[in-house]
């Protein structure tokens, strides 16, 4: 039976100019090593999209086909975006130059931390644990994604405790600080009413959840180009439907995506940490947030050439089971432009967390010297910790204690035209 004697007239070709509309699939190439597995190239007309709305793009390419009778299983791997379209999407409300300029610091990565433990701190307590990292030497303390206004700490008391956290160490150590406070919440309303909050007493950013949705994040970064705020986003949720490779999307399309809605930061992975990561993908999705052009790169991902259209760079964020001994391979992966964040790294150092943050910010710029100086900083990083260890109480003690953390487990996600398997470090 056809779909025409299903449905009836309104599936004819007579109502609209269907040869405009119709989605077009110009190219089908089998998958390097898969068999009867295929990447399909499909074109659509500009004008089948809301202008600047992620929510209208989205339920047309991530919508019911994905759950079609007589497709199995279906994967988005990438997606190019015409520049006419891009125009009409804010990008990051302040991005990585603005952020820079804000914070006052060039030339390195930043370096930040996740509250732990992340439930249950009253927010006197929690206030402390901000206190204690930015003052040993971290640019940047946050909330985790899960903690919102639960009955142990309600908004407003870790929103306040963590600002005099902020204050106060920005006063003693002369340098901008800052706390991302988790404004995600369960309706618009109350997000503005947080996000209000924050900016009222005088937070620099604000942070949102990938869960809160499509539409959510658009409005979260529109209100913060308004009110001068660095938008943080968590991507909590997105291995549910990124992580396998025959079923559901890239990672690489939700950056190209938050990229487009106005993020400034996304945590986008550490290649050496916890948390899914082969290097050659999580090199493309940093690219992707970072270039203002870049080109086909099959190894990494990136199956399309995009001009961003002057939309600014997001600052992708390395978050999940990272720790300083592994600064010279953070540094080779991750590069400059991005926040490095050791929660457990600096909150779970013996000699208490301001001992924690310091071997960090250490750790840190003994690497950024070392390779500033021309010096083989991938080879020779360990010797390099060591040796500034030995001026570095801190750093010495979270050498020993995390020597032997590493997270050997083969990637999920990995490239399909990688020359060379690329093994998770
Ligand atoms: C995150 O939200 O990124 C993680 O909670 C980071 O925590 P960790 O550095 O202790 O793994
Ligand atoms: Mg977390």
């Amino acid at each position: 039976m056809s779909l025409q004697q299903l449905h009836g007239p309104l599936w004819t070709d007579l109502l609209t100019a269907c040869d405009l509309y119709r989605a077009k699939a110009y190219r089908v190439d089998p998958v390097p090593s898969a068999a009867d597995v295929y990447f399909c190239y499909i074109a659509y007309d500009i004008d089948l999209f809301e202008e600047g709305s992620l929510a209208n793009l989205t339920a047309s390419i991530i919508g019911n086909i994905f759950g079609f009778k007589a497709v199995k299983a279906l994967r988005l791997e990438d997606m190019r975006f015409p520049y006419a379209l891009l125009k009409t999407y804010q990008g990051p409300a302040c991005g990585l130059v603005v952020e820079r300029e804000r914070m006052d610091k060039y030339g390195r990565p930043l370096l930040g931390a996740t509250v732990k433990p992340k439930l249950g701190l009253s927010g006197k307590n929690y206030g402390r644990v901000v206190f204690e990292g930015l003052k040993g030497g971290l640019d940047f303390l946050k909330d985790d994604e899960n903690i919102n206004s639960q009955p142990f700490m309600r908004y407003r008391e870790r929103f306040l405790y963590s600002i005099e956290g902020v204050n106060h160490s920005a006063a003693l150590t002369g340098e901008v600080k800052g706390h991302y406070l988790n404004a995600t919440a369960a309706t618009m309303e109350d997000m503005y009413e947080r996000a209000d909050f924050c900016s009222q007493i005088g937070s620099i950013i604000v942070m949102i959840d990938l869960v809160i949705g499509y539409t959510a994040i658009q409005s979260m970064a529109y209100w913060c180009r308004k009110n001068d705020m660095i938008l943080h986003l968590h991507r909590a949720g997105n291995s549910t439907y990124s992580r396998q490779k025959n079923h559901g999307m890239n990672f690489r399309v939700i950056c190209k995506w938050m990229r487009m809605a106005g993020v400034d930061h996304i945590h986008a992975g550490t290649v050496v940490g916890k948390l899914e990561g082969d290097p050659l993908m999580i090199k493309g999705f940093y690219n992707t947030l970072l270039d203002t052009k870049s080109d086909v790169n099959l190894p990494e991902g990136l199956f399309f050439a995009q001009d961003w259209a002057s939309l600014r760079k997001c600052v992708p964020v390395a978050s999940g089971g990272i720790h300083c001994g592994q600064m010279h391979q953070l540094i080779n992966y991750l590069g400059d432009d991005c926040v490095m964040q050791f929660g457990g790294g600096t909150i779970g150092h013996p000699d208490g967390i301001q001992a924690g943050a310091t071997a960090n910010r250490v750790a840190l710029e003994c690497m950024v010297l070392a390779r500033n100086e021309g010096r083989d900083y991938i080879n020779e990083g360990p010797q390099i910790l060591r040796d500034a260890a030995k001026t570095c109480g801190p750093l010495q003690t979270a050498l020993d204690l995390w020597k032997d953390i590493t997270f050997n487990y083969a990637s999920t996600d990995t490239a399909d035209f990688a020359e060379t398997a690329t093994a998770n470090v």
